[in-house]
């Protein structure tokens, strides 16, 4: 450490040296090389602040320019050391490392911020600024740019937001005509009118029950953090023509009221003549307690100003993928740790979210290369964390006894795992291309 400090410090002092060779001429703006917002820091936040905190977006303030970001430089330093902002929950330590959807800083990047707010927070020069990012509009479907518009459109019936109260649940059924035969569904994308929906809809489901039918066929899963999923090319959900959609819509007052809020699903299909391979369910609930058939939660018990531990683990019937993974607990949720126990007696982590927050509903899904493979057998095991202390800093109420429950003030325990099961065959052929991937990259 000391050593990359030192060789730091010489290069400052030589690149120092050579602007003063170079600039010395009356330019307004010495050339250092301490970070500047418009050289260095700028850039990052255009990566990675802007689609939410921009005046329009979920983000409580815009850091949009120099003069709105300045009076934040130290709480901007302190959420994004600390790993809170942007939101990105995931354990750097173990397991998979590599995501589609990766929303967190590098090393790189928090450091230079954290300099740049230590050295005064320094405008730099304007002219160093990047060209300005176009921003997604929030009432845009945002898988239209690499997808183009929905094949349907699936609508929510009405609801009035009210403005200050509890959780509120809205949970219409409607008639699905969307099409004349059963398609593969590619991709879906849940919602929220803009702006108001995407402020109080805290997470929603669309499933879609066929006619006559039992199954069910959840198009839509979202959270805030999480409002698509596209399935891996060759893989896709059988959609039946025709249905119910059972909208489960959790609405979370903000102080804000409005009439006749709808949500929105957009479904793109695979061409209708196209069989995609891998048929997947989408997202499976997996619970952690492992009690499968009996009623969820009753073994959640947090003890006041306690923790509590509980593991739940689940036999998989057939190999499988997994894509993705979307841990969901409440207030007191802390980690949730995926395993896997392969049949030879080996353990690995999957994942593990050891910075949970119920604000954010992420879906961590994986680069195509890391995916885990599967065999029959493997046991999954899930592990939760509770934390019920004053150390939690959203802990409502560290006094009280908490037990499962719907409402964010009580406890829930499941992840949402993007899965896909194949038979021998397909899997057989997976595990030999993903060697001959891993031996390619070897040879390089
Ligand atoms: C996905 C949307 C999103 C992204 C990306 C994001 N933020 Fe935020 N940010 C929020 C929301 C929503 C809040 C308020 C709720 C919360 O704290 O979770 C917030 C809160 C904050 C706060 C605390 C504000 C306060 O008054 O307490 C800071 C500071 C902040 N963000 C900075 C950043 C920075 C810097 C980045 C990029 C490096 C970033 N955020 C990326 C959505 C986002």
């Amino acid at each position: 450490m000391i050593t990359i400090r030192h060789s730091q410090q010489i290069m400052t002092i030589a690149t120092a040296t050579f602007f003063a060779a170079v600039c010395f001429s009356s330019s307004a703006y010495t050339q250092s090389s301490e970070p500047t917002f418009s050289r260095d820091v700028a850039p990052i936040f255009q990566e990675k602040c802007q689609t939410c905190h921009n005046p329009e977006g979920i983000g409580p303030m815009p850091l949009m320019n120099y003069a709105q970001v300045k009076p934040f430089a130290a709480l901007i330093k302190d959420r994004t050391t600390k790993g809170i902002m942007p939101p990105w929950h995931n354990d750097t330590t173990t397991g998979i490392q590599s995501f589609k959807n990766d929303a967190s800083l590098s090393e790189a990047q928090i450091t230079t911020i954290a300099q740049w707010v230590d050295e005064g927070a320094i405008e730099g020069n304007p002219a160093d600024l990047p060209a300005p990012i176009k921003l997604s509009n929030g009432a845009a479907w945002q898988l239209s740019d690499q997808l183009g518009p929905p094949d349907v459109i699936i609508k929510s019936t009405p609801y009035n937001v009210v403005a200050n109260g509890q959780d509120q649940w809205w949970t219409p059924n409607v008639r699905f005509e969307g099409m004349d035969k059963e398609r593969w569904l590619r991709a879906a994308e849940f919602k929220p009118s803009y702006p108001l929906g995407k402020k109080v809809v805290h997470h929603g489901h669309a499933v879609l029950i066929p006619e006559g039918e039992k199954r069910q066929v959840a198009l839509a899963r979202y959270g805030v953090g999480k409002s698509w999923e596209m399935y891996p090319e060759g893989t896709g959900m059988r959609v039946p023509a025709k249905g119910t959609i059972a909208w489960n819509l959790h609405y979370f007052p903000v102080g804000i009221e409005g009439d006749n809020d709808v949500v929105e699903v957009g479904l793109w299909f695979y061409p209708e003549d196209r069989q995609p391979e891998f048929e997947t369910a989408g997202e499976a609930m997996f619970r952690v307690d492992g009690l499968n058939g009996m009623a969820r939660g009753q073994d959640i018990v947090i003890p006041p100003h306690g923790y509590q531990v509980i593991t739940g683990t689940h036999v998989l019937q057939e190999p499988a993928i997994i894509h993705s993974y979307r841990p969901h607990l409440h207030m007191r949720g802390k980690v949730m740790t995926m395993e896997a126990i392969y049949p030879d007696g080996r353990t690995e982590v999957i994942q593990q979210v050891n910075k949970y927050n119920h604000n954010w509903q992420i879906s961590y899904i994986y680069e195509d290369d890391v995916k885990p493979l599967l065999p029959k057998g493997t046991v999954l095991q899930f592990t939760s964390v509770f934390d019920n202390t004053v150390n939690n800093p959203i802990n409502p109420d560290p006094n009280q006894w908490v037990v499962f429950g719907r409402r964010g003030v009580d406890e829930m325990s499941h992840a949402w795992v993007g899965i896909t099961y194949i038979n021998e065959e397909q899997y057989a052929t997976a595990v030999g291309a993903r060697r001959a991937s891993q031996e390619t990259l070897s040879l390089d």
